[in-house]
């Protein structure tokens, strides 16, 4: 059940990117085949789209947070002068564009149940996958930074895992509305009868509990999926519940395969558990790939970008993530467990680490390129056979690749792995006519499988009251 896939299978990639200066690689901006300058033209998100469907990309996966980062120091002051996930655009406005740009290419959305409204968030996903032939994935997250709640009407977050029980609760909301709120044959845009849409064939989904009182029914018919692919990414005890319950798609981030194996075993355990499937769920890790024409050149490569790193821009993001400020440490400070509201997963990495304990210095200089994920180097074969290393020994299915200089690093990707993967058969195959985003990631149909507790099969349980 939870073996490692074979090495023959087709890998899948998609690239892990945010509209802003600096990701996951603090002061690489400053690079000089960097063109990130350009991350607020509409131009360079249409270009890198083609670049990634060119290269054989199943998804862009974008990142998004609804707050400044402004852990480290008390303000924004570092974050600002970093460009560190700031100034950050809002992803879901671009979608279209892209989508209008490429036939094949996914795209995975990051959008907060902690924030957002079920209601108006399940129309624009619906939109969405209307507009983009049903390439969409929501990458659910419950947030974590203080500033988004101070500026979206909270005086502070709400406590960790209470984020989660909400978020159970919003998704019951969205599964209503996007799998019972209209039946397959509603639209049925008869001129004769002057009947767009049968009114008997669209549903009040009359949700009244804790937190939300959605009555219905939906305002826009249901997408080529219905439900979007769903992408999950908390990596705490809450979190993988929270993975378990609603994720079809898992992103996990960890630089150590051991504990990344282990996760990756025991959430497949507790799928099974809960009567999923537990291959038919998908891991994705994060990778920062360098590469180059020889091993050499891809070493020299890392130690010029090594040139560039801004450790205080490092921090800054640290800080944004963990909730935890360490400036006016002094550098070879140890940096120990706390717990706290923010993104747990991403401090346990550092303070629950078995094989060393983590000065500033150490986190700053790690964090700067590729972030918490693993960094990649080597000619393009020694990067494949690495990859493959790294899928045998975790169990994951697929990466989620990260670019350190931008989008320079994914530019070479086309240039150097794509080829590699082809030769060697790895990359998965693209049918000529353009599948949902579903079908592409999961091979399986396009609608949610009828095991997951949110598809239409099992909605019945998830209904409170009927009107
Ligand atoms: C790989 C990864 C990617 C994430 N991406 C985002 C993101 O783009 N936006 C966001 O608000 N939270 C993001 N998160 C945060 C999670 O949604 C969650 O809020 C956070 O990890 C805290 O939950 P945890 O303690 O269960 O990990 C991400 C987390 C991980 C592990």
């Amino acid at each position: 059940m939870t073996q490692p896939v074979s090495d023959e299978a087709p890998l899948h990639f998609n690239a892990f990117d945010m509209l802003v200066p600096v990701h996951q690689s603090p002061g690489l901006w400053r690079h000089p085949e960097s063109q990130i300058d350009q991350f607020d033209q509409l131009s360079y998100w249409t270009g890198l789209s083609q670049t990634l469907e060119q290269a054989g990309f199943s998804c862009l996966f974008l990142a998004d947070v609804p707050g400044v980062y402004d852990v480290y120091g008390g303000d924004h002051q570092a974050s600002a002068r970093g460009g560190v996930q700031f100034p950050l655009l809002d992803l879901q406005v671009i979608i279209p564009a892209l989508a209008q740009a490429t036939e094949h290419l996914g795209f995975g959305i990051t959008a907060s149940a902690t924030y957002e409204h079920p209601y108006l968030l399940a129309r624009r996903f619906a939109t969405l996958d209307h507009l983009t032939g049903g390439r969409i994935a929501w990458n659910i997250v419950t947030s974590y930074q203080e500033s988004a709640a101070r500026n979206l009407g909270l005086s502070g977050q709400i406590p960790h895992d209470e984020r989660y029980d909400r978020a159970d609760e919003f998704m019951e909301v969205m599964y209503k509305l996007f799998e019972t709120s209209f039946d397959d044959d509603a639209v049925t845009i008869n001129r004769q009868d002057g009947v767009f849409v049968d009114p008997q064939k669209v549903h009040q989904i009359g949700h009244s509990s804790r937190w939300y009182q959605v009555p219905g029914p939906m305002l826009t018919h249901p997408g080529p999926q219905r439900t979007p692919l769903l992408f999950q990414a908390g990596s705490s005890a809450r979190g993988q519940q929270f993975a378990v319950d609603h994720g079809e798609a898992i992103f996990v981030v960890n630089a150590n395969t051991k504990s990344l194996a282990a996760q990756v075993v025991d959430t497949r355990r507790k799928l099974a558990e809960a009567g999923r499937a537990p291959e038919s769920v998908k891991f994705f890790a994060m990778a920062t790939v360098i590469v180059a024409e020889t091993e050499a050149e891809a070493q020299q490569r890392l130690e010029q970008y090594r040139e560039y790193v801004d450790t205080e821009a490092a921090l800054a993001l640290f800080g944004g993530w963990t909730g935890v400020d360490l400036s006016g440490l002094d550098e070879e400070a140890y940096v120990e467990d706390v717990t706290t509201d923010a993104n747990q997963s991403a401090l346990a990495f550092f303070t629950k680490d078995p094989r060393r304990r983590w000065t500033v210095r150490d986190i700053a200089e790690f964090v700067s390129i590729g972030g918490r994920g693993p960094t990649i180097v080597g000619d393009p074969q020694q990067v494949v056979d690495q990859l493959l290393h790294y899928r045998r020994v975790t169990g994951i299915d697929g990466f989620n690749i990260s670019a350190a200089v931008r989008p320079a690093d994914f530019e070479r990707f086309v240039h150097y792995i794509t080829p590699e993967l082809q030769r060697r058969g790895l990359l998965a195959e693209r049918p000529d006519t353009p599948r949902t985003l579903r079908e592409t990631l999961l091979g399986a149909g396009p609608h949610l499988a009828e095991d997951h507790p949110g598809s239409r099969a099992q909605m019945a349980k998830y209904v409170h009251t009927v009107v």
